[in-house]
């Protein structure tokens, strides 16, 4: 019999963290449905204490979620963990995932607190979250630089005081795969009563070392391991979610357990979270990338046609690819498109959103002819853009002819108000964002602006990310449409809107 291996999702916490990729409510209520339909044990739904908008976040998963532990984050402090604990309260089964820092450096400048001030907070922190689930997690963070000893004392005062699994961060991404693998065998075998726990681990990919330092410590007996949807996370990310899934699956042979996942989710469950972050695929990522599967040299497109594992240790079919499901075209009723964005768990708030969205569906399908799970994604999403924010893309002509120089004009909506620009540039999509500037003069730096085509095929809608600083904020705008340069102009706006609105959400970590 093999173990099971537990998946424990931290894109809309971790994943969230990442410059730019903040989620709406909506969105991450949807992400988190596609992880509760691909069979992930525990989601990690955000850090309820940071802001009133996080806590709602948190609460929506919570409430909405009823196939996987909903777990939340708190310092390991009074208010952090009340406040856990009041937006899991509707969950059929909650997680408080708690944590304090145990490495020398974290406890001295950070913390600023002696290692046995350290412990008595972890102990009292399991105690409060004792008092909404006996479901807890403690993290010691920065494991991965901490001193094995001390490890070993706070991890055995967390177990008797009532944690429930415990979780390794390698928070730094600095370990050695077979370090790390060492440091969880080693911890299972000197603390007394390591059997009352599940070992955890949350390996961050600084190095590159993310998936291996998992895997190495799966081998060493940890039964969850902690990851994000295309590895997404704190700096150059967490371990990715279906590297990880696959690595144990299609390795059978050599891992004594393994997951519950239905892995044909996994293409999807990427797309989606590319889609909402505007976090685009590199081509040649493991599982999901556009590459992962195709076969360009003669001799291995000749095997493969032949005997196809002579190439190919996995089907493309086995993790979702060519699973998006065609919707109805451009014939499809009402009923129809309202059970698809249903099954795709995409709730609109009122029969008036619907009908609009359904409206912009039928334009959509007369422009293109099919019309995919990803298309209606991007169509919700614009479609929240569309009725909640404050600049929004009216009307825009563009002017192109080789030798020419391209000029655009453009209407724009400010708050209900109208407003007219037009700009050269030395190209449509510099001319769109000119013209914008004209009218709003943000003073934001540009750092990304990328485009990605949603589905196959030149009929297929562009997903344009514009990504904008100012001071110290970073935020990702998003936009698709048929047509790119219409694309670009919603997703500069939406990154001005973003740019707009007041955000002050604290960080766990800081
Ligand atoms: O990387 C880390 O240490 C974390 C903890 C909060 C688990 O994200
Ligand atoms: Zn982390």
């Amino acid at each position: 019999m093999q173990d099971h291996l537990i998946i424990f999702d931290t894109t809309l916490r971790d994943g969230e963290q990442s410059p730019g990729a903040s989620m709406t409510k909506e969105e991450k209520v949807r992400i988190a449905w596609q992880l509760e339909r691909m069979g992930v044990d525990v989601i990690e739904a955000g850090f309820p204490a940071a802001s009133n908008g996080d806590f709602e976040s948190v609460k929506a998963v919570a409430d909405t979620v009823k196939g996987s532990v909903v777990c939340g984050l708190a310092r390991a402090i009074e208010a952090d963990i009340k406040r856990t604990g009041e937006a899991l309260s509707g969950a059929s089964a909650a997680r408080i995932h708690t944590f304090i820092a145990t490495s020398p450096i974290h406890m001295k400048n950070k913390l600023r607190m002696s290692p046995k001030q350290v412990i008595a907070q972890a102990v009292k922190a399991i105690k409060w979250a004792s008092q909404y689930t006996d479901n807890i997690e403690f993290s010691p963070e920065d494991a991965g630089r901490s001193e094995i000893d001390f490890l070993c004392q706070i991890l055995e005062a967390v177990i008797d005081a009532g944690a429930t699994t415990l979780n390794i961060p390698d928070t730094v991404g600095y370990t050695m795969p077979a370090q790390f693998g060492n440091l969880i065998h080693t911890l299972r075998e000197r603390i007394p009563n390591s059997d009352k726990a599940v070992f955890s681990v949350h390996c961050h990919n600084d190095l590159g070392l993310a998936v291996a330092n998992s895997l190495s410590a799966v081998m060493n007996g940890a039964r969850q391991v902690e990851c994000t949807i295309n590895g997404l996370g704190e700096r150059a990310g967490n371990a990715s979610l279906e590297e990880v899934v696959m690595a144990v699956r299609t390795r059978q042979d050599y891992f004594p357990c393994d997951t519950k996942i239905d892995t044909t989710h996994i293409v999807p469950a990427s797309k989606l979270v590319s889609g909402v972050t505007g976090f685009p695929v590199q081509p040649n990522k493991a599982i999901v990338g556009a590459n992962a599967f195709a076969h360009e040299s003669g001799i291995h497109q000749d095997g493969v046609l032949k005997h196809r594992e002579t190439y190919e240790i996995m089907r493309a079919e086995d993790v979702g690819w060519g699973a998006n499901k065609l919707l109805l075209g451009k014939h499809s009723g009402r009923n129809a498109f309202r059970s698809r964005l249903q099954e795709l768990g995409i709730e609109l708030e009122s029969e008036e959103i619907l009908n609009h969205t359904f409206m912009r569906f039928k334009e959509l399908a007369d422009k293109k002819h099919d019309i995919f799970d990803e298309d209606l994604h991007a169509l919700v999403s614009d479609e929240v853009l569309i009725l909640q924010e404050r600049y929004r893309l009216l009307s825009l002509a563009i002017q192109c002819e080789t030798g020419e120089i391209p000029y655009a004009r453009l209407v724009i909506s400010d708050d209900g108000k109208e407003l007219h620009a037009e700009s050269e540039g030395s190209g449509p999509v510099d001319a769109t964002f000119g013209a914008i500037e004209k009218l709003l003069a943000s003073g934001a730096k540009m750092q990304l602006f990328s485009v990605n085509n949603i589905t196959c095929g030149t009929d297929s809608q562009g997903e344009v990310t514009v990504r904008l600083q100012k001071n110290e904020r970073i935020v990702n705008g998003h936009g698709a449409d048929t047509d790119i340069v219409v694309a670009s102009a919603k997703a500069y706006l939406s990154a001005l809107n973003k740019l707009n609105s007041k955000l002050e959400r604290a960080h766990p970590q800081v």
